[in-house]
């Protein structure tokens, strides 16, 4: 067995594991310290300290749990519910938060309300769910995933937040990094994929995005969501338990988390789920433990919508008395919509289940956000309709919907050349549902992007062909209706065209919160449009629109070429144009793996080692007897235009005393075209005290490359990326050999074998 060094301190050894040796950061400036606090805020501390303890001295215990409630706007109720945002509330200063209303001029008329009527004038705090943009409306996360350009998403955070805060919201409920390895699950359209190394650096990117330069106008505080394992729901369904081991809590579904709390998030949102038995919302290991003692998080913590009465359903407590002191007690401070705090933590105090001391260390860390926005200075801050006017869907923002809508295309299939069309194409019939819609492309969160506003694909394509090329386009079929009859007017376009380029796939609220899906084909009949289209023996390019991988086993039988190109936001149809006609050479790289069947399903790439590894024609080994193992595209997986190639990978033996390993490759590009190229390193611990993934991702780069060039990559490994969790939530690091792989994707790769002789000396904390 080999020597093993132990990390007791799991915070130490996720601040060494995160912050060394990472080729692939967020280049732009910190805008806080790792202790959450702003470089400008260190001096004003003091004076911030007294404000809030002078105006907690003149505050009642129902005004002080009064901040540690959230509503939903008026306009968003329909009837009285316990949620329900009430004009006594207000005059009572019992809303410490607003969430999900837009305008300048509403959010103005809220907070004026609240200056003239509550006792105490305490600002309210506005929330959205600014996911993927406000107005203009970004990729979806996971397709922006796919770019792999942590500056990009930095910068649609910001842009998102600039505009978002320019409508008065202060605060957004992200960046969701939750990890997702389930294609059931709705809400992978919303997190960074199924890899935790990648989900780190998209999770710092985005919270640095957002809060660009926190505490000013033009910026939102962010929140890291939803804490923890949400990601993990058992058969995919959402808000299922969540059942996993310590060694995978920690090593997979954690360090997002902890990448958000380095990169300064000033908020986390707990999830619904229960992590092996205790729901997270009152969840005192996770909120306090965790989050605050280990990783010192400073800011504060919501819960996620209806999440403490949810306690009540969980059986965990037998009231709603009982659930609103576990979810304080947990250390969860604001409570989310169902009004539970307000209802029932001054009884709570009466009958000695909470302490005035709890509520009061919650309530001051939501002062102090409220305190650094400077809302205490002007309530009213964030509220200019000039502004609003100024930034909203300006062409700053048009220009960065383009550009990540165009990096977030991946090209799936590309059969003798199809794309990008070809100059003989003089007649195109464009099919399908999602051929010539504005709605469905925006995808799940759509905040408040309007659909007028959104380039469909035949509107992209139009405008880019102009009059020259005809462009026939018809529906086909609809989403889940079974009808057939648009298949004989698209069989006679398609008999007209040079091409087809049919238009398939999800409509919008298909993913996202609680869709969750059995069946993972193209819904209703899609597939039988394709495969009719198929028999007129025109060529077919597949254009696809999903929040989720799908099954496209059959897909892939009846396309020539497929973009995948999930749902891209406001500039859906530029991008999709200015790429089906080469105007742009796609770059996007899967980072989830789209699985052959369901039946796969957890089908993510770095699994760990069996006993008896999979081999389909092989009885007795990890298979399914009717099933290649083999995902259908693997993680990592994108094609160009061009084509590349690896060699001359350079690696030493030996890690340097130091612990570092520099790599290199060179890549040629040999084909027609321009192209941009991500490099992926995966490692792999070839023995280990634990069993160990087959392959890991560990460090990426994106080079651009022109056509007929060499590039040299050149890639340095630190050791200390190398080593595990256990189940006792240590991390460990063992000497001996390991598996470099450098390559295009996680399944075609370049290998070398090296050893970890020593553990670097400067590694703190080994026994
Ligand atoms: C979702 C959260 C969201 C919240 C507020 C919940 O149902 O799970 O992700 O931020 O609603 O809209």
């Amino acid at each position: 067995m080999k020597k093993t060094f132990l990390f007791v301190d799991i915070l130490k050894a996720i601040i060494l594991f995160y912050s060394t040796g990472v080729s692939a950061s967020v280049p732009h400036k910190t805008v806080t310290s790792s202790v959450n606090k702003p470089v400008e805020m260190v001096g004003k501390k003091n004076v911030e300290e007294k404000f809030i303890a002078n105006l907690m001295a003149k505050m009642t215990l129902e005004e002080k749990i009064g901040q540690l409630s959230q509503y939903v706007g008026r306009e968003f109720l329909t009837g009285p519910k316990s949620g329900e945002l009430s004009d006594s509330l207000l005059e009572r200063g019992m809303v410490g938060s607003i969430l999900n209303v837009g305008g300048v001029v509403n959010l103005r008329n809220i907070q004026e309300e609240n200056m003239q009527k509550s006792r105490l004038k305490i600002p309210i705090l506005f929330a959205f769910d600014v996911i993927h943009g406000f107005k203009t409306i970004y990729p979806t996360p996971l397709a922006e995933s796919c770019s792999w350009d942590l500056d990009l998403m930095y910068r649609t955070a910001k842009s998102a937040a600039i505009e978002a805060s320019a409508s008065g919201i202060q605060w957004t409920f992200a960046p969701m990094v939750d990890i997702a390895r389930d294609a059931r699950w709705g809400r992978i359209v919303e997190g960074a994929g199924e890899d935790t190394y990648l989900g780190c650096k998209i999770a710092e990117a985005r919270v640095k995005g957002f809060q660009w330069n926190l505490w000013h106008p033009n910026a939102l505080i962010a929140c890291a969501k939803h804490f923890a394992a949400y990601g993990a729901p058992q058969a995919g369904r959402d808000y299922a338990p969540v059942d996993m081991s310590n060694a995978t809590l920690a090593e997979v579904y954690l360090p997002p988390f902890k990448a958000c709390v380095d990169a300064g998030v000033q908020t986390f949102m707990a999830s619904f789920n229960d992590i092996n038995g205790i729901p997270a919302t009152g969840n005192k290991w996770l909120l306090t433990e965790l989050l605050r003692n280990r990783w010192h998080f400073k800011g504060f913590v919501v819960s996620d919508w209806n999440g403490v009465i949810q306690l009540k359903t969980q059986a965990v407590v037998e009231d709603e008395n009982d659930a609103a002191a576990l979810a304080l007690n947990s250390g969860l401070d604001m409570d989310m919509t169902d009004g539970l705090f307000n209802a029932c933590l001054a009884n709570a105090v009466q009958n000695g289940s909470v302490s005035v001391s709890t509520i009061d260390v919650a309530v001051k860390r939501v002062l102090s956000i409220k305190y650094r926005l400077g809302l205490f200075d002007n309530p009213y801050r964030f509220f200019n309709t000039e502004r609003e006017r100024k930034v909203v869907k300006n062409a700053e923002r048009m220009q960065i919907a383009k550009e990540a809508a165009l990096k977030s295309i991946v090209l799936l299939k590309n059969e003798n050349k199809t794309l990008p069309l070809s100059k003989s194409v003089k007649k195109i019939a464009l099919i399908g549902p999602l051929a010539d819609n504005q709605s469905e492309v925006m995808g799940s969160w759509k905040a408040c992007g309007d659909e007028k506003d959104v380039i469909s694909v035949y509107c992209g394509l139009k405008s880019k062909l102009g009059t020259g090329i005809k462009i026939l386009c018809v529906q086909g079929c609809d989403f889940s209706d079974r009808s057939k009859q648009g298949f004989a007017e698209a069989m006679k376009v398609a008999q007209e065209s040079d091409i087809v380029i049919a238009v398939l796939g999800e409509k919008a609220l298909m993913s996202g919160e609680s869709r969750s899906r059995a069946f993972l084909s193209l819904p209703g009949v899609q597939q039988q449009l394709l495969d009719t289209l198929k028999t007129t023996g025109k060529p077919i390019v597949t254009v696809l629109m999903n929040g989720r991988p799908l099954v496209l086993s059959e897909v892939e039988k009846a396309s020539d070429a497929i973009l995948e190109t999930w749902f891209l936001g406001t500039l859906a149809g530029n991008a999709i144009a200015d790429i089906l006609v080469g105007d742009y050479n796609p770059s996007g790289k899967l980072t989830t793996s789209f699985p052959r069947a369901e039946g796969q399903i957890p089908n993510y790439y770095n699994y760990k080692r069996s006993g008896r590894p999979g081999n389909m024609e092989k009885t007795s080994t990890m298979r399914h007897i009717d099933l290649r193992n083999e995902n259908l595209y693997p993680f990592g997986y994108g094609l160009s235009y061009t084509q590349y190639r690896y060699d001359n990978f350079v690696c030493p033996k030996t890690f340097d005393d130091k612990g570092k390993l520099p790599v290199s490759v060179n890549i040629t590009n040999t084909g027609e075209y321009d192209g941009e190229e991500t490099v992926q390193l995966y490692v792999s611990d070839l023995v280990a005290t634990m069993v160990r993934p087959e392959k890991e991702l560990k460090q990426f780069k994106k080079v651009f490359i022109p056509r007929g060039q060499t590039v040299r990559v050149d890639i340095e490994l630190d050791a200390r990326e190398l080593g595990y969790w256990t189940n006792d939530m240590e991390y460990k690091l063992e000497p001996g050999d390991f598996a470099v792989m450098i390559g295009p994707n996680s399944r075609d790769l370049l290998c070398k074998n090296v050893t970890l002789k020593t553990i670097p000396v400067d590694l703190p904390n080994k026994q």
